[in-house]
């Protein structure tokens, strides 16, 4: 059995909405307030498909950057993704697309003066590093993983995680606790990086659904993605917006809602605008923050990217199209 009144704290619908619903579709109550779990379903269903749930459950949490075009909704917050996850509705977000700041790389890593998230010899100091870390505990990580699940849809929820090649091994397979793991997908960098051994040349990208069997647009996407990296970005680990484009466009339909909560400089925003999806996100950081308004500002009212000034595809080919 369901009570209404959890039912409204955690999918954070509206009251009279939900009473109107229930009456509409001549949904029985027992003692007055609760749901079997055959109606819960259909109750879901219609919740799924409720506008403005976020908006509402986020209206205490202040938004650092807000704009409501007449295609798209975009709001961003300084906050911690977990903190900021679990301000969130449940099944409330049709997509998650991100980067997250794994803190292994850098402990891992001996590399002496390698600037992986600053100089190596810096860290702990202060302003040692360009930007905060996420620990990646798997304690954490299960935490973090298990409120995307929470606020992920369950009839439409895809999430697209990225990993270094140390992250995916010590982490990557915690996705499993929680998702369907469909695919590792690897995104070749074009043009080598750092590393004292073989030189690092790619990323990945673990895509999975929230239990759902919803397909992705059609089948034209591979599962390797090249894509030249930003050499010399203004935000650190700044990712081609067209890796978020590859991951966003095969997962959305117009309107969807994307959510990344460690936004960095806002490649996954500009892409999610590309597809006529609303976007929410945070970053722990306020220069991430700052950076990201003005990029998305610009963005939707000029058209021009201020941070990717140029495409990454190779010979300007994006696959999908
Ligand atoms: C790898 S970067 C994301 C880069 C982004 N994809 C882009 O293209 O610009 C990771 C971001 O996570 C942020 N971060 C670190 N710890 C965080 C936390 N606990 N909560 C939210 N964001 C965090 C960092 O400030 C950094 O901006």
């Amino acid at each position: 059995m369901y009570k209404t009144s959890e039912i409204i704290a955690e999918y954070g619908i509206n009251e009279s909405r939900l009473k109107e619903y229930i009456i509409q579709q001549n949904i029985p109550l027992v003692n007055e307030e609760e749901i079997s779990k055959k109606y819960f379903q259909t109750i879901l269903s219609f919740i799924e498909k409720t506008e403005d749930r976020i908006e509402k459950r986020l209206k205490k949490a202040e938004a650092t950057f807000k704009y409501n075009s007449e295609n798209n909704k975009v709001s961003i917050y300084q906050d911690d993704a977990i903190s900021f996850l679990k301000k969130l509705p449940s099944n409330s977000v049709d997509i998650i697309a991100t980067d997250p700041a794994y803190s292994g790389m850098n402990d891992k890593l001996q590399l002496g003066k390698g600037r992986i998230v600053g100089k190596y010899a810096d860290k702990g100091k202060e302003n040692g590093k360009w930007f905060g870390e996420f620990e990646d505990s798997e304690e954490n990580y299960n935490e973090f993983l298990s409120e995307c699940k929470r606020v992920l849809k369950k009839s439409t929820g895809h999430i697209y995680i990225m990993f270094d090649s140390y992250s995916l091994l010590s982490l990557g397979n915690v996705v499993r606790n929680h998702f369907d793991v469909k695919n590792l997908i690897t995104w070749d960098k074009v043009n080598i990086g750092m590393g004292h051994y073989f030189r690092r040349r790619h990323e990945y990208v673990i895509f999975a659904t929230n239990g759902n069997t919803r397909k992705i647009r059609n089948r034209k996407f591979p599962d390797v993605w090249r894509f030249k990296r930003i050499h010399s970005s203004k935000y650190p680990t700044q990712k081609p917006v067209e890796v978020f484009q590859a991951m966003i466009h095969a997962s959305s339909e117009e309107g969807f809602t994307v959510c990344d909560p460690f936004l960095g400089s806002a490649s996954s925003a500009i892409a999610s605008i590309k597809n006529n999806c609303n976007f929410i996100g945070c970053d722990i950081s306020g220069k991430s923050i700052e950076m990201s308004s003005s990029r998305i500002f610009e963005y939707l009212n000029s058209g021009k990217d201020n941070l990717q000034t140029k495409s990454m595809a190779i010979d300007d080919k994006i696959f999908w199209e």
